[in-house]
């Protein structure tokens, strides 16, 4: 009988060695610079009840309307597989009751979102996301510290072709009228509109503002500006958002388009732009969201938050950095049944002293192992036979340099240890 092998769902991809190494390169370079910053970390569930999005993202959202995973479970419940992790985390914050201990807190967690966009380079349907979120901070200088640290991480993995956009969706009190502003432009440009801009034209208007079909963005080229709709209070936080980047060297662009596609937002949203990764040109983006803890039943609680993809992170930072996949430390080769046998308990002993070793546990030529451990780029091999073990002394190998050092079989680990420390 013919079986048909099964294959990943589409949009979804595994990560295999080779590229977990940079992944995990990364995470630790964001998880050192956040912890530094005074980020804790925080695990939300990857399922959360449905209306937990529809409430915070938006109902009128492409997100909500149509690319969650959502689907009844055995009790009828309404579920959805998370597809950003701010809502999650805002609701931690208040079913923990945590603004009655500190009301200021900072978060940042690492895992899987799930949206089920058309796939492409870059756009998944399962994708990655290093988040950080400041809860409790009205300040201004809340914002540009998360640009600020995104710029530093994108320094230090090396990743220099992006641009910080900026702009402010202003609040409650005076995106109405930037609303009312842009509701007689988009009447008069309704027949060039596109089919979902001409459904966001009533239900969310400021979309259109970034939508990427030509027709719209011709339409849009002359939409007034969001800027000059700002209340005071909101004039003042961007304009102290924007000195304050100037003043501590963080390049950005003020970008009067820019809107995001979730609703929470108020204020200062942002994304870092990139041109490496054709149409995905967000690597990451974020804002305020001052209103979103009380509108889901939690205290008036400002917020301020970032999302970086990692897919798209990982991929700019490979195609500059493609060598972080190391070997390992030592590989071992042994001849012969009482060689292997001692070999392998070295193996464990010096896995143990944090030095990563590999072996062949099968019987297998020299000439084999050899090529084995080139294979796997391991930086020194112990060649080690039945008659090395009756001398007392297993033979040393630098890959690198091809020297050969001989070394006592008793004191075997320490001597390699000092090998390792030693370079
Ligand atoms: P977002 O802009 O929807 O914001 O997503 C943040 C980043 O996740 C994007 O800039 C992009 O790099 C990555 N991303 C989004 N969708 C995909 C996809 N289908 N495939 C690969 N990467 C993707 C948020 O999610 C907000 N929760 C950010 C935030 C945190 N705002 C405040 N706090």
């Amino acid at each position: 009988m013919s079986q048909t092998n099964i294959q990943l769902i589409r949009g979804f991809k595994d990560i295999l060695p080779g590229e977990t190494e940079l992944w995990q390169f990364i995470e630790k370079s964001a998880i050192t610079l956040l912890e530094d910053f005074g980020f804790r970390e925080i695990r939300v569930p990857i399922m959360e009840k449905t209306e937990l999005f529809a409430r915070s993202i938006g109902e009128d959202t492409d997100i909500v309307e149509k690319e969650m995973y959502t689907f009844a479970d055995r009790k009828n419940d309404m579920l959805t597989l998370r597809p950003e992790a701010t809502a999650s985390i805002c609701r931690a914050y208040i079913q923990h009751k945590m603004a009655s201990q500190d009301p200021v807190r900072k978060f940042y967690t690492i895992g899987p979102m799930f949206r089920r966009e058309r796939p492409q380079k870059g756009r998944y349907r399962q994708f990655y996301q290093i988040d950080a979120e400041i809860f409790g901070v009205a300040s201004p200088y809340a914002d540009v510290e998360l640009i600020f640290l995104l710029r530093t991480l994108f320094d230090r993995l090396q990743v220099t072709d992006t641009t910080a956009h900026i702009n402010s969706l202003g609040c409650p009190v005076c995106r109405p009228r930037f609303k009312a502003a842009l509701a007689d432009l988009l009447t008069a440009a309704a027949p060039t509109l596109c089919a979902d801009c001409l459904r966001r034209k009533d239900r969310n208007p400021l979309r259109v503002l970034d939508c990427k079909v030509p027709g719209c963005r011709a339409a849009m080229a002359n939409a007034p500006s969001i800027l000059d709709y700002l209340c005071d209070d909101c004039r003042t936080h961007f304009d102290t958002v924007t000195d304050t980047l100037a003043r501590l060297d963080v390049p950005f662009e003020i970008d009067k388009q820019l809107v995001r596609g979730l609703d929470y937002y108020t204020r200062t949203a942002f994304e870092i732009q990139t041109g490496a990764l054709g149409a995905q040109s967000a690597v990451a983006g974020g804002g305020r969201y001052d209103g979103l803890v009380e509108s889901l039943g939690g205290p008036p609680t400002p917020a301020i938050g970032f999302a970086i993809g990692f897919d798209r992170l990982a991929e700019i930072v490979a195609a500059s950095n493609p060598d972080v996949a190391n070997g390992p430390d030592l590989f071992i080769a042994a001849l012969g049944d009482t060689a292997r046998q001692k070999a392998f308990e070295w193996s464990t002993a010096l896995g143990c002293e944090g030095i990563g070793v590999s072996m062949v546990y099968e019987r297998k030529s020299l000439k084999a192992q050899m090529k084995q451990a080139n294979r796997v780029g391991a930086g020194r091999v112990l060649i080690v036979g039945d008659s090395e073990l009756e001398a007392g002394q297993a033979v040393l190998r630098n890959m690198a340099d091809k020297t050969q050092q001989e070394i006592p079989i008793d004191a075997l680990v320490q001597t390699i240890k000092r090998a390792m420390e030693n370079g």
